[in-house]
């Protein structure tokens, strides 16, 4: 008997929805050369709070956009030889803030490129200026649950190895929240797979720049139903 409705077809179904799934994967490639494009020389900078999730979601983001990914921490590890740990413990908080705001402007040079950078860099007005100058800030906003959660797995964050981490992380937002409000583009870092946040990433930077889906495009689509 024919059933009405989905799978009365199997085959033609099947081809219908893979059609129309390789129109999104093409709409999304056009998306990210655009975004690619208008983007020129500038680097995509991650900010946000320890745990938000900047380096594995910028990791991801320069894979999609096929461009560099840069840490900031791990250049800035390079650089002295030593671990961030390492660095707070032999000369100090400033020091390391001083090789982090030298480092970041070094590697602001090199876009286009997504630069994942640590909690505190943006908390430099120096540092600042320079990512307005030379790129497009995104503030992976998350709640203290979440972060707590995540910097709970590993134990190289001088600044909460030094104290109650939750109590740290509440000042720190305290602190820090007013600031990373000026980023260019915020986008809620919620406990989801990481590539769902890289598409929401995608979607914020691309209504910013202006690189949204084509109207004529989205208009000829919906004639096919
Ligand atoms: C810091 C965050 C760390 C690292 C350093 C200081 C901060 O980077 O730069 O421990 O001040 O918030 P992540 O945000 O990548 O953990």
């Amino acid at each position: 008997m024919w059933s009405a409705g989905a799978g009365r077809f199997p085959i033609l179904d099947q081809r219908m929805s893979l059609g129309l799934t390789e129109h999104k994967k093409e709409d999304r490639q056009e998306q990210l050369a655009r975004i690619r494009d208008v983007l020129g020389t500038r680097s995509i900078v991650l900010i946000g709070l320890m745990g938000a999730g900047k380096t594995a979601v910028g990791r991801r983001l320069a894979n999609r956009l096929d461009l560099p990914f840069i840490d900031a921490d791990t250049e800035i590890e390079v650089a002295a030889g030593a671990s961030v740990s390492e660095i707070f413990a032999e000369h100090g908080e400033s020091y390391f803030r001083r090789g982090e705001r030298k480092v970041i402007a070094r590697l602001l040079e090199g876009g286009p490129q997504v630069l994942a950078t640590g909690g505190g860099a943006y908390m430099d007005a120096e540092t600042r200026a320079n990512i307005k100058a030379r790129g497009l800030s995104v503030w992976l906003k998350a709640e203290i649950k979440v972060l707590l959660k995540r910097v709970g797995r590993r134990d190289s964050r001088p600044l909460l190895t030094a104290g109650n981490p939750e109590k740290v992380m509440k000042k720190l937002m305290e602190e820090r929240y007013p600031i990373y409000e000026e980023a260019d583009v915020t986008v809620e870092s919620r406990d989801v797979p990481h590539e769902m946040i890289v598409g929401a990433v995608i979607d914020a930077l691309a209504a910013k720049l202006g690189c949204g889906a084509k109207p004529d495009k989205v208009q000829g689509r919906k004639k096919v139903k």
